[in-house]
């Protein structure tokens, strides 16, 4: 909690409340630096890879190496513990690890992936995706943040050289585990009177942009029926969204963004973009909600004279966490629960590629990407110590 105060200041959103901490903006890049002194102050090397990820080693760098670590973004106004939770951790439990003159007989290292939330860019696991090869370098060079900045912009303001953007393989063949400790969002561990976690699955999930155009004019001289105006197929969006995720066992569909062009009080929009989440357990069933969505997006279109075009912005399957390691480090810990999240993570993008786990810590409420995100200090204080007990047993 002192390391998590100790940033308290940085990315606070006055205007949304809660924090606005986003890939490689000044916020994103305080706490990057701030992290890189704490890992200093430790004794650990920072690096910083290809594609902007910070790791810090205790011991030399090399291959087979356990890697814990999180992000330090936040969504808009997101709350304080998604991502730096996992980077304090972290942090903490190489303290506790030095307390008990434990030794690494591994590689072990923090690593702090950028943009994971996409709340700059859009895509989510922005940093993780480039360094596994899920995003291509050439689709990641083609993102641009709302005020129209590139990442390439971006990224070379940060200091990094845009054309080393992409698959990493040597950071990726590092890794010989990951695992990333994370707040719950959700009341599983609540439900089960459990400090701490590991998860089981995420849900499949992706993001699709729908762009509604119609014809700009005047709100007060163009009648009702001389309208063609994108923002009726949007509102048509939303409702289907919750109509089409209500109708499929444990899916969610959420609409929390829609940018009108020009968005004017007195001004019928040109263009409408509307973001869409949707998610669910496997890929048959987003696919199903999606497709349902955009049918009726395409028909509330047509009926106002308006056209429609759907982009993929990001998209992953179910992750199952590798079950031996999930099962091996839950017994370890005293046989904490497993759960399933409908959360994505850097984690989850790994698990693709290297044996991957994840260790929750009990949120009081549930509530996340929110200002109320919280986790009693106790339960921070149960989840650093269970990292680094399983930091400690996984380099053994
Ligand atoms: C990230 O937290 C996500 O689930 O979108
Ligand atoms: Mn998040
Ligand atoms: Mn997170």
């Amino acid at each position: 909690m002192s390391l998590l105060a100790a940033i308290a200041d940085v990315g606070v959103d006055r205007r949304r409340g809660g924090y606005s901490r986003h890939g490689f903006d000044s916020a994103e890049l305080e706490l990057r630096s701030w992290f890189t002194a704490e890992a200093a102050a430790r004794g650990l090397d920072v690096e910083t890879d290809r594609n902007g990820t910070l790791w810090a080693w205790w011991g030399a760098p090399g291959d087979g190496a356990i890697v814990t670590g999180s992000h330090l973004d936040s969504v808009p106004g997101g709350g304080a513990f998604d991502g730096p939770l996992g980077v304090t951790a972290a942090l903490e439990a190489v303290d506790l690890l030095r307390g008990r003159g434990f030794q690494p007989g591994k590689p072990l290292a923090i690593a702090v992936f950028p943009e994971e939330e996409g709340g700059r860019f859009g895509v989510a696991c922005l940093g993780s995706r480039l360094m596994t090869g899920a995003l291509s370098a050439d689709k990641a060079l083609a993102l641009t943040d709302s005020n129209g900045v590139s990442l390439a912009e971006a990224v070379r303001a940060a200091g990094l050289d845009p054309a080393g953007l992409g698959h990493d393989r040597v950071a990726l063949g590092r890794i010989g585990t990951f695992v990333e400790l994370h707040v719950e969002q959700g009341r599983g561990l609540v439900d089960l009177a459990a400090p701490v976690g590991v998860a089981s699955s995420i849900l499949a999930h992706g993001r699709w942009r729908f762009t509604f155009t119609g014809e700009g004019n005047h709100a007060g001289a163009t009648l009702m029926g001389d309208r063609r105006d994108p923002m009726l197929p949007a509102a048509a969006l939303i409702a289907a969204a919750r109509r089409a995720a209500s109708a499929v066992e444990g899916a969610r569909a959420t609409v929390g963004r829609i940018v009108p062009n020009p968005g004017g009080t007195n001004v019928i929009a040109s263009t409408v973009d509307v973001w869409l989440d949707a998610r669910a357990d496997d890929d048959a069933r987003t696919r199903a909600v999606v497709a349902a969505i955009t049918a009726a997006a395409a028909a509330a279109a047509s009926d106002e004279g308006c056209t429609v075009a759907v982009t993929e912005e990001s998209y992953g399957d179910t992750v199952v966490f590798d079950p031996a390691l999930r099962d091996d480090l839950a017994a370890h810990l005293g046989g904490v629960p497993a759960l399933p999240t409908g959360a994505g993570h850097d984690a989850g993008i790994l698990a693709a590629h290297v044996p991957t786990a994840m260790l929750f810590v009990r949120n009081p409420t549930g509530v996340s990407h929110a200002p109320s995100e919280y986790a009693e200090p106790d339960d921070c204080a149960a989840g650093s110590a269970a990292l680094a007990d399983v930091l400690e047993h996984l380099s053994r």
